[in-house]
Protein backbone atom coordinates (compact mmCIF):
# COMPACT_ATOMS: atom_id res chain seq x y z
CA UNK A 1 0.00 0.00 0.00
CA UNK A 2 2.77 2.45 0.96
CA UNK A 3 4.88 1.54 -1.86
CA UNK A 4 1.34 2.29 -4.33
CA UNK A 5 0.93 5.75 -2.67
CA UNK A 6 4.16 6.68 -3.35
CA UNK A 7 4.69 5.92 -6.57
CA UNK A 8 0.80 7.64 -7.23
CA UNK A 9 2.53 10.78 -5.65
CA UNK A 10 5.30 10.80 -7.98
CA UNK A 11 2.92 10.70 -10.94
CA UNK A 12 0.76 13.14 -10.19
CA UNK A 13 4.31 15.54 -9.40
CA UNK A 14 5.67 14.12 -12.92
CA UNK A 15 2.36 15.58 -14.23
CA UNK A 16 2.11 18.62 -12.17
CA UNK A 17 5.78 19.65 -13.67
CA UNK A 18 4.21 20.36 -17.03
CA UNK A 19 1.52 22.19 -15.82
CA UNK A 20 0.88 26.14 -15.83
CA UNK A 21 0.65 28.22 -12.92
CA UNK A 22 -1.74 31.28 -13.49
CA UNK A 23 -1.33 34.19 -10.89
CA UNK A 24 -4.05 36.37 -9.69
CA UNK A 25 -3.12 40.26 -8.86
CA UNK A 26 -4.78 43.44 -8.21
CA UNK A 27 -7.62 41.30 -6.63
CA UNK A 28 -9.38 41.37 -2.87
CA UNK A 29 -9.63 38.02 -2.30
CA UNK A 30 -11.80 36.10 0.75
CA UNK A 31 -10.52 33.14 1.98
CA UNK A 32 -11.83 30.54 4.98
CA UNK A 33 -9.67 28.29 6.61
CA UNK A 34 -6.42 30.23 6.19
CA UNK A 35 -4.28 29.32 8.91
CA UNK A 36 -3.77 25.07 7.92
CA UNK A 37 -4.12 23.14 4.89
CA UNK A 38 -5.25 24.38 0.99
CA UNK A 39 -6.72 27.86 2.82
CA UNK A 40 -3.46 28.73 4.23
CA UNK A 41 -1.52 27.59 0.81
CA UNK A 42 -3.51 29.41 -1.02
CA UNK A 43 -3.01 32.75 1.26
CA UNK A 44 0.99 32.02 1.04
CA UNK A 45 0.28 32.02 -2.97
CA UNK A 46 -1.48 34.84 -3.08
CA UNK A 47 0.39 36.80 -1.01
CA UNK A 48 2.25 39.15 -3.86
CA UNK A 49 2.03 42.38 -3.03
CA UNK A 50 -0.56 43.45 -5.16
CA UNK A 51 -3.76 41.28 -3.90
CA UNK A 52 -5.75 42.22 -0.23
CA UNK A 53 -6.88 39.16 1.43
CA UNK A 54 -9.19 39.18 4.25
CA UNK A 55 -8.46 35.96 5.73
CA UNK A 56 -10.80 34.09 8.16
CA UNK A 57 -9.41 31.48 10.88
CA UNK A 58 -10.74 29.69 13.62
CA UNK A 59 -9.43 30.48 17.04
CA UNK A 60 -5.69 29.41 16.27
CA UNK A 61 -3.41 31.73 13.62
CA UNK A 62 -0.48 30.43 14.29
CA UNK A 63 0.96 29.87 10.76
CA UNK A 64 -0.95 32.63 8.78
CA UNK A 65 0.77 35.47 11.02
CA UNK A 66 4.31 34.09 9.92
CA UNK A 67 3.91 35.04 6.21
CA UNK A 68 5.06 38.55 6.33
CA UNK A 69 2.65 40.79 4.22
CA UNK A 70 0.61 43.72 5.28
CA UNK A 71 -1.82 43.10 2.54
CA UNK A 72 -3.72 40.57 5.00
CA UNK A 73 -6.06 40.73 7.50
CA UNK A 74 -6.71 37.89 10.01
CA UNK A 75 -10.07 38.00 11.85
CA UNK A 76 -10.94 35.22 13.98
CA UNK A 77 -14.52 33.68 13.63
CA UNK A 78 -15.48 30.27 15.17
CA UNK A 79 -17.63 29.06 12.19
CA UNK A 80 -19.73 26.65 14.42
CA UNK A 81 -21.34 29.64 15.73
CA UNK A 82 -22.75 31.43 12.90
CA UNK A 83 -23.44 34.24 15.08
CA UNK A 84 -19.73 35.34 14.79
CA UNK A 85 -20.02 36.12 11.71
CA UNK A 86 -22.57 38.59 12.08
CA UNK A 87 -20.60 40.23 14.51
CA UNK A 88 -18.01 41.05 11.72
CA UNK A 89 -20.22 42.45 9.93
CA UNK A 90 -17.98 45.98 9.78
CA UNK A 91 -14.71 44.54 8.32
CA UNK A 92 -16.83 42.21 5.89
CA UNK A 93 -18.45 45.66 4.79
CA UNK A 94 -15.54 47.30 4.50
CA UNK A 95 -13.89 44.65 2.00
CA UNK A 96 -14.89 44.52 -1.63
CA UNK A 97 -14.09 41.05 -2.81
CA UNK A 98 -13.15 39.91 -6.30
CA UNK A 99 -13.38 36.30 -5.15
CA UNK A 100 -14.70 34.30 -2.47
CA UNK A 101 -12.42 30.60 -1.56
CA UNK A 102 -14.41 28.98 0.95
CA UNK A 103 -12.04 26.09 2.17
CA UNK A 104 -12.93 26.02 5.90
CA UNK A 105 -14.67 22.46 6.91
CA UNK A 106 -14.32 20.32 9.44
CA UNK A 107 -14.94 16.64 8.95
CA UNK A 108 -16.31 15.73 11.79
CA UNK A 109 -15.96 12.84 14.51
CA UNK A 110 -14.38 9.71 13.61
CA UNK A 111 -17.30 7.99 13.90
CA UNK A 112 -19.97 9.51 11.59
CA UNK A 113 -22.13 5.73 11.26
CA UNK A 114 -25.42 5.99 11.32
CA UNK A 115 -25.90 4.34 15.17
CA UNK A 116 -24.29 7.44 16.46
CA UNK A 117 -25.64 10.04 14.76
CA UNK A 118 -26.80 13.19 16.96
CA UNK A 119 -28.54 16.10 15.97
CA UNK A 120 -26.03 18.50 18.21
CA UNK A 121 -23.01 16.75 16.41
CA UNK A 122 -25.00 17.45 12.61
CA UNK A 123 -26.00 20.83 13.43
CA UNK A 124 -22.56 22.33 14.03
CA UNK A 125 -21.06 20.29 11.09
CA UNK A 126 -23.65 22.01 8.82
CA UNK A 127 -22.14 25.22 10.66
CA UNK A 128 -18.70 25.01 10.14
CA UNK A 129 -19.32 23.96 6.84
CA UNK A 130 -22.11 25.98 5.09
CA UNK A 131 -24.28 28.35 7.23
CA UNK A 132 -21.09 30.24 8.28
CA UNK A 133 -19.82 30.71 4.47
CA UNK A 134 -22.85 31.66 3.06
CA UNK A 135 -23.50 34.14 5.75
CA UNK A 136 -20.45 35.36 4.94
CA UNK A 137 -21.56 35.51 1.05
CA UNK A 138 -24.65 37.13 1.88
CA UNK A 139 -23.74 39.99 3.80
CA UNK A 140 -20.94 40.22 0.70
CA UNK A 141 -24.05 40.76 -1.58
CA UNK A 142 -25.56 42.90 0.19
CA UNK A 143 -23.48 45.77 -0.43
CA UNK A 144 -20.71 44.37 -2.88
CA UNK A 145 -20.90 45.34 -6.76
CA UNK A 146 -16.97 44.04 -7.93
CA UNK A 147 -17.88 39.75 -6.89
CA UNK A 148 -16.93 38.45 -10.01
CA UNK A 149 -16.72 34.46 -8.40
CA UNK A 150 -17.26 31.97 -5.32
CA UNK A 151 -15.39 29.42 -5.37
CA UNK A 152 -16.81 26.60 -2.51
CA UNK A 153 -14.01 23.80 -1.80
CA UNK A 154 -16.08 20.82 -1.37
CA UNK A 155 -15.41 17.04 -1.76
CA UNK A 156 -16.20 14.21 -4.06
CA UNK A 157 -18.19 12.35 -0.57
CA UNK A 158 -20.48 14.96 -0.90
CA UNK A 159 -21.17 13.57 -4.34
CA UNK A 160 -24.99 11.45 -4.16
CA UNK A 161 -24.34 9.88 -7.17
CA UNK A 162 -20.46 8.80 -6.31
CA UNK A 163 -21.25 7.64 -2.96
CA UNK A 164 -20.57 3.86 -3.13
CA UNK A 165 -19.24 3.41 0.62
CA UNK A 166 -21.94 4.95 3.29
CA UNK A 167 -20.93 5.98 6.19
CA UNK A 168 -19.70 9.46 7.01
CA UNK A 169 -23.33 11.03 7.98
CA UNK A 170 -22.17 14.80 8.72
CA UNK A 171 -19.32 14.97 6.28
CA UNK A 172 -21.25 13.74 3.49
CA UNK A 173 -24.53 15.89 4.55
CA UNK A 174 -22.48 18.89 4.75
CA UNK A 175 -20.65 18.55 1.33
CA UNK A 176 -23.90 17.99 -0.57
CA UNK A 177 -25.93 20.46 0.89
CA UNK A 178 -22.99 23.02 0.38
CA UNK A 179 -22.66 21.41 -3.34
CA UNK A 180 -26.76 21.99 -3.97
CA UNK A 181 -25.95 25.55 -2.55
CA UNK A 182 -23.33 26.13 -4.95
CA UNK A 183 -25.73 25.11 -8.05
CA UNK A 184 -28.77 27.11 -6.72
CA UNK A 185 -26.95 30.53 -5.97
CA UNK A 186 -25.27 29.84 -9.39
CA UNK A 187 -28.57 30.56 -11.00
CA UNK A 188 -29.39 33.34 -8.86
CA UNK A 189 -26.38 35.02 -9.41
CA UNK A 190 -26.30 34.53 -13.17
CA UNK A 191 -27.89 37.92 -13.73
CA UNK A 192 -24.64 39.44 -11.65
CA UNK A 193 -22.26 37.87 -13.98
CA UNK A 194 -21.03 36.42 -11.04
CA UNK A 195 -19.22 33.33 -11.51
CA UNK A 196 -20.40 30.41 -8.86
CA UNK A 197 -19.23 26.84 -8.82
CA UNK A 198 -17.62 23.84 -5.99
CA UNK A 199 -13.89 22.39 -6.89
CA UNK A 200 -12.93 19.05 -5.19
CA UNK A 201 -9.32 19.51 -4.38
CA UNK A 202 -8.12 15.99 -4.94
CA UNK A 203 -6.69 14.03 -2.25
CA UNK A 204 -4.37 16.26 -0.44
CA UNK A 205 -1.82 15.60 2.21
CA UNK A 206 -3.24 18.05 5.03
CA UNK A 207 -4.36 17.54 8.72
CA UNK A 208 -7.91 16.67 7.39
CA UNK A 209 -6.59 14.07 5.34
CA UNK A 210 -2.76 13.06 6.81
CA UNK A 211 -2.40 10.10 4.11
CA UNK A 212 -3.43 12.76 0.88
CA UNK A 213 -1.97 12.05 -1.82
CA UNK A 214 -1.11 15.40 -3.22
CA UNK A 215 0.71 18.00 -1.44
CA UNK A 216 -1.10 21.71 -0.43
CA UNK A 217 0.95 23.26 -3.13
CA UNK A 218 -0.41 21.02 -6.25
CA UNK A 219 -3.76 21.92 -5.06
CA UNK A 220 -4.23 25.10 -4.01
CA UNK A 221 -2.14 26.36 -7.75
CA UNK A 222 -5.03 24.09 -9.77
CA UNK A 223 -7.35 26.35 -7.46
CA UNK A 224 -6.03 29.83 -8.39
CA UNK A 225 -5.26 28.59 -12.35
CA UNK A 226 -8.97 27.71 -11.99
CA UNK A 227 -10.03 31.35 -10.65
CA UNK A 228 -7.29 33.27 -12.92
CA UNK A 229 -9.15 31.77 -15.90
CA UNK A 230 -12.57 32.59 -14.39
CA UNK A 231 -14.30 30.78 -16.98
CA UNK A 232 -18.25 30.44 -17.33
CA UNK A 233 -18.17 27.18 -18.44
CA UNK A 234 -17.96 25.82 -14.96
CA UNK A 235 -20.66 28.20 -13.48
CA UNK A 236 -22.61 26.03 -11.35
CA UNK A 237 -20.53 23.25 -11.70
CA UNK A 238 -19.46 20.69 -9.38
CA UNK A 239 -15.50 20.14 -10.80
CA UNK A 240 -12.02 18.61 -9.40
CA UNK A 241 -8.58 20.31 -10.04
CA UNK A 242 -8.14 19.27 -13.19
CA UNK A 243 -11.29 20.47 -14.61
CA UNK A 244 -13.42 17.34 -15.04
CA UNK A 245 -16.97 17.65 -13.93
CA UNK A 246 -18.26 15.58 -11.32
CA UNK A 247 -21.22 14.49 -10.69
CA UNK A 248 -23.81 15.52 -8.16
N1 LIG B 1 -7.46 17.24 2.19
C1 LIG B 1 -8.23 16.56 1.34
O1 LIG B 1 -7.88 15.48 0.84
C2 LIG B 1 -9.59 17.10 0.99
C3 LIG B 1 -10.40 16.33 0.14
C4 LIG B 1 -11.65 16.83 -0.21
C5 LIG B 1 -12.05 18.05 0.26
N2 LIG B 1 -11.25 18.78 1.11
C6 LIG B 1 -11.73 20.07 1.54
O2 LIG B 1 -10.69 21.02 1.43
C7 LIG B 1 -10.93 22.10 2.36
C8 LIG B 1 -9.66 22.41 3.13
O3 LIG B 1 -9.34 21.31 3.96
P1 LIG B 1 -7.84 20.85 4.25
O4 LIG B 1 -7.66 19.53 3.66
O5 LIG B 1 -6.91 21.95 3.91
O6 LIG B 1 -7.87 20.60 5.82
P2 LIG B 1 -7.56 21.55 7.07
O7 LIG B 1 -6.14 21.92 7.09
O8 LIG B 1 -8.13 20.84 8.24
O9 LIG B 1 -8.41 22.85 6.72
C9 LIG B 1 -9.71 23.09 7.20
C10 LIG B 1 -9.74 24.48 7.72
O10 LIG B 1 -11.06 24.77 8.21
C11 LIG B 1 -10.92 25.45 9.45
N3 LIG B 1 -12.03 25.22 10.36
C12 LIG B 1 -12.39 24.05 10.93
N4 LIG B 1 -13.35 24.27 11.84
C13 LIG B 1 -13.60 25.60 11.84
C14 LIG B 1 -14.46 26.44 12.58
N5 LIG B 1 -15.24 25.97 13.56
N6 LIG B 1 -14.46 27.78 12.31
C15 LIG B 1 -13.63 28.30 11.36
N7 LIG B 1 -12.78 27.55 10.63
C16 LIG B 1 -12.76 26.21 10.88
C17 LIG B 1 -9.68 24.85 10.09
O11 LIG B 1 -9.17 25.72 11.10
P3 LIG B 1 -8.62 25.10 12.48
O12 LIG B 1 -7.81 23.92 12.12
O13 LIG B 1 -7.86 26.19 13.12
O14 LIG B 1 -9.86 24.71 13.25
C18 LIG B 1 -8.75 24.68 8.90
O15 LIG B 1 -7.95 25.81 8.70
C19 LIG B 1 -12.08 21.63 3.23
O16 LIG B 1 -13.27 22.23 2.76
C20 LIG B 1 -12.13 20.14 3.00
O17 LIG B 1 -13.43 19.62 3.22
C21 LIG B 1 -10.02 18.32 1.48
Amino acid sequence: MGIIKTFKRKIYKFNDYFSKNLNLSNKNIIVTGANSGIGFDLVNKLNNNTNYILAFVNQKKDNIEKINGDKIKIINCDFEDVEQVKNHATELDQFNPNIIINCAASFGPKKQNFEDLDVEQFHSIFNINVLSPLLIIQKILKRNNDLKQIVNITSYMGSITLNKKGDYYYYRASKALLNSITKNLSIDLNKKNINVLCIHPGSVKTKMNPGGDISTSQSSQKIINICSENNFKYNGKFIDINKNILEW
